[in-house]
C-alpha cells in the first residue's frame, strides 16, 4: 500500500527537480565542458566502494533491502551527476555493487526487481514508476539516466515468475538473474544482459537461452554487454565481437585480482588489446576482499585505476574515439598480412656489459651459470612448466603438452631478483573450469625456484624481450605488468607463422609480468 503511493510522489519529485537539474546542466556545460571532438564521446565507469550487507545470508524484508540498496544509489546518484558536469555521455556501474554479494537464493530474494520481459520498448521506470511492483530500484536508475540525461548501465538483481511447464522453472518456481540494465538519456529501460558465467553465485540461476544484449547510443553506436567471469568465455563475450561484430562492450565486474595473470586492468586491458576494442570496465571496490582494477580502454589509450590503498570509489571520465574499424590480433586473415611487417628482435649486449658489468656479475651469483633445468611450479592453481632466467641475457624455451613457449631476453636494470619463463597448456579447474595455453615470463616471490609463481606487485627488473609461443588456438590475451601493478604495452603483438609473439624494449619500471595467456575456447 505505502508502496503504491509512494511511487507517483517520488516520480513527481524526480520530474520537478530534473528539469530544473538539466536547465542547470546545460548551461554548465556551454560554459565548462566541451563537446565532444568530432568522431568521439565522453564515458564514464565508476569504481563503487559498496555498503555490503553485514549478514547476508540472513533472511530480510523487502524494505530493509531497499534501505541498503538506496545507500548504494545515494552514491550512486551523486557520480552520475559528477559524471554528467564532466559531460559523460555514459556511465558504467559495477556488478553487485547496489546489492552486494554472498546472499543465498533465499537470502537475496528481498533484494530482487522485477524485470518485465520482454521489454516493451517504451517503458520508462522513471515516468511510468506504478505499471508494476517491486521495481524500485529500476526506478531509481532511470530517474538518473533522465535527469542527467546519460546513458547508464548498472548491475542488480532480478527476478522472473515461471511455470513447470518451463523445462528450465526452478522448483521454487521463479527464476532469479544476475542482470545488467540499461537506461537511455531520456530514462527508458532499454536492454538487459543476464550474466552466463555465473561465478558460484548460488543465489542466481543461468538464463534458460544465452542473451546477446546489443544496445544502440546515438553518440557511438552499437554496445555489446556481458558480466564479470563472461570475459574468460566464448559465450557470450567473443560470440558478441566476432559473429555480432561489437566494437564497444560495457563491462560490470566484481573481479577480485589474482597476480601474476589475472589482475582485473591486467587483463581488462587484454581483452580490449586482443579484440581492437573499446572497453568501458566498472569494478567494485573492496580492497579488502581484492578488489579493485577499473578502466575505459581504447586502441590507443587506456585509462585504468587500480588503488589498493584508497577506501572510497573512483570516478574515471575519459573522451574516447568512437571505434570505426574492427581488426582484431585473431582473424586469420589479418594474421597473414602481419608476417611480412614483422621487425627482427636483436638482444644488444652494449647496455649490460658494458655500464653494469658490475650488476651482470651480481645477479649470476644467485643462480648457476649453467642452462637452468626446469621445473614444476604452482601460479593461480596450474602446474606450470619454468625455466629460470640466468644469464644477463639469452635465449630458452620450455614445453607444456602441444605449446612451446621462446624467450629472447635481455636484462637492463640487473636486479637482485628472480624471474621465470613458464608453459602451461591444460584445462584449468580450480573455481571454474577452462582450458588455457600460457607463455608467461613473471618475477618470482624471492630468489628461491619454490617461490615462482607467487603473487608479486613490485619489481626493479628491467628486461628487453621477445616472448612467442605456438599457440593453438587464435584467442590469445598479451599481458604485461610493471611496477606497482601499472599497465604497459607491447612495441609488437601479433602473428609470425604460427606463433604469436610479443616484444618489448625497456620500460617505464620494473616487470611484474609479460604474457601471452591463451584461452582454448573449444576444449574447455
Ligand atoms: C564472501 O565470500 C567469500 C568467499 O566465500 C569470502 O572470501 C568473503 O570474505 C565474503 N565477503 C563478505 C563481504 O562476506
Ligand atoms: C502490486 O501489488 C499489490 C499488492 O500485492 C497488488 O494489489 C497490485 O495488483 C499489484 N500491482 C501490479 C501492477 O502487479
Ligand atoms: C577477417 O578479416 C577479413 C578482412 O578484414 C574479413 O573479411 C573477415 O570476415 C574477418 N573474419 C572474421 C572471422 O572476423
Ligand atoms: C606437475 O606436473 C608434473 C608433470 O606432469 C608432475 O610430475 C608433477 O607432480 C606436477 N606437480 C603438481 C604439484 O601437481
Ligand atoms: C609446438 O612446437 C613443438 C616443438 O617444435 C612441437 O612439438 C609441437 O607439436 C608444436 N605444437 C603445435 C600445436 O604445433
Ligand atoms: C627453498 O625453499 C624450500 C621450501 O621452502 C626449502 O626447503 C629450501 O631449502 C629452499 N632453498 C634454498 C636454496 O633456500
Amino acid at each position: 500500500m505505502l508502496l503504491k503511493y509512494s511511487v507517483p510522489h517520488r516520480f513527481m519529485a524526480d520530474i520537478t527537480f530534473g528539469s530544473s537539474c538539466i536547465l542547470v546542466l546545460l548551461c554548465y556545460q556551454v560554459l565548462t565542458v566541451d563537446v565532444p571532438r568530432e568522431g568521439h564521446y565522453v564515458a564514464a565507469v565508476y569504481e563503487h566502494h559498496v555498503i555490503l550487507n553485514p549478514n547476508p545470508t540472513a533472511i530480510t524484508d523487502r524494505q530493509s533491502a531497499l534501505e541498503l540498496m538506496n545507500r548504494n544509489l545515494d552514491i550512486y546518484e551523486e557520480q552520475v551527476m559528477a559524471a554528467a558536469k564532466q559531460g559523460a555521455q555514459i556511465i558504467i556501474f559495477p556488478e553487485d555493487g547496489i546489492h552486494g554479494f554472498n546472499f543465498t537464493r533465499t537470502s537475496i530474494y528481498p533484494y530482487l526487481d522485477f524485470l518485465p520481459y520482454p521489454l516493451s520498448v517504451n517503458w520508462n521506470p522513471c515516468k511510468e514508476g506504478y505499471l508494476f511492483n517491486d521495481t524500485e530500484v529500476l526506478h531509481r536508475l532511470s530517474c538518473m539516466a533522465l535527469k542527467n540525461q546519460v546513458f547508464l548501465v548498472a548491475n542488480m538483481g532480478t527476478k522472473q515468475d515461471c511455470t513447470h511447464s518451463d523445462p528450465h522453472c526452478p522448483p521454487d518456481g521463479r527464476y532469479q538473474f544476475n542482470t545488467d540494465v540499461v537506461f537511455s538519456d531520456s530514462g527508458a529501460l532499454i536492454a538487459r544482459y543476464r550474466k552466463q558465467n555465473l561465478y558460484f553465485e548460488y543465489a542466481f540461476n543461468t538464463p534458460p537461452e544465452i542473451d546477446y544484449t546489443i544496445f544502440d547510443t546515438p553518440f557511438a553506436g552499437q554496445f555489446g554487454l556481458f558480466t564479470c567471469f563472461d570475459i574468460l568465455f566464448y559465450e557470450p563475450a567473443v560470440n558478441l565481437i566476432m559473429q555480432h561484430n561489437v566494437k564497444q562492450v560495457a563491462y560490470p565486474t566484481a573481479w577480485m585480482n589474482q597476480l601474476p595473470l589475472l589482475s582485473a586492468i591486467e587483463f581488462q586491458r587484454a581483452f580490449a588489446t586482443a579484440f581492437n576494442i573499446n572497453l568501458l570496465a566498472a569494478n567494485i571496490h573492496h580492497p579488502d576482499l581484492g578488489m579493485t582494477g577499473s578502466g575505459i580502454y581504447t586502441l590507443s589509450k587506456s585509462f585504468a585505476y587500480y588503488n589498493m590503498k584508497s577506501f572510497s570509489g573512483k570516478l574515471i571520465v575519459a573522451e574516447i574515439p568512437v571505434v570505426l574499424e574492427h581488426k582484431t590480433h585473431m582473424n586469420n586473415t589479418v594474421i597473414n598480412n602481419i608476417q611480412t611487417s614483422f621487425p627482427s628482435f636483436h638482444t644488444d649486449t652494449q647496455v649490460c656489459y658494458k655500464d653494469n658489468e658490475k650488476a651482470c656479475d651480481a645477479i649470476s651469483k644467485h643462480v648457476s651459470k649453467e642452462a637452468s633445468p626446469f621445473f614444476y611450479g604452482e601460479m593461480m592453481y596450474d602446474n606450470f612448466t619454468l625455466r629460470a632466467i640466468t644469464e644477463p641475457k639469452g635465449d630458452i624455451h620450455i614445453c607444456s603438452n602441444t605449446l612451446c613457449c621462446y624467450l629472447s631476453y635481455q636484462r637492463l636494470v640487473l636486479s637482485d631478483e628472480l624471474y621465470v619463463l613458464g608453459a602451461f597448456d591444460d584445462l584449468h579447474t580450480v573455481h571454474g573450469t577452462y582450458y588455457v595455453q600460457a607463455c608467461v615470463l613473471v618475477k618470482c616471490g624471492g630468489l628461491n625456484y619454490t617461490t615462482c609463481g607467487q603473487e608479486v606487485t613490485q619489481a626493479t627488473g628491467l628486461i628487453d624481450f621477445q616472448l612467442q609461443g605456438n599457440f593453438s588456438t587464435a584467442f590469445v590475451f598479451p599481458l604485461l605488468l610493471r611496477s606497482g601493478v601499472t599497465l604497459d604495452s607491447a612495441d609488437y603483438l601479433g602473428w609470425k607463422n604460427n606463433y604469436y609473439v610479443m616484444q618489448k624494449k625497456g620500460g617505464s619500471s620494473g616487470l611484474v609480468t609479460a604474457g601471452l595467456y591463451g584461452r582454448w575456447y573449444e576444449k574447455d
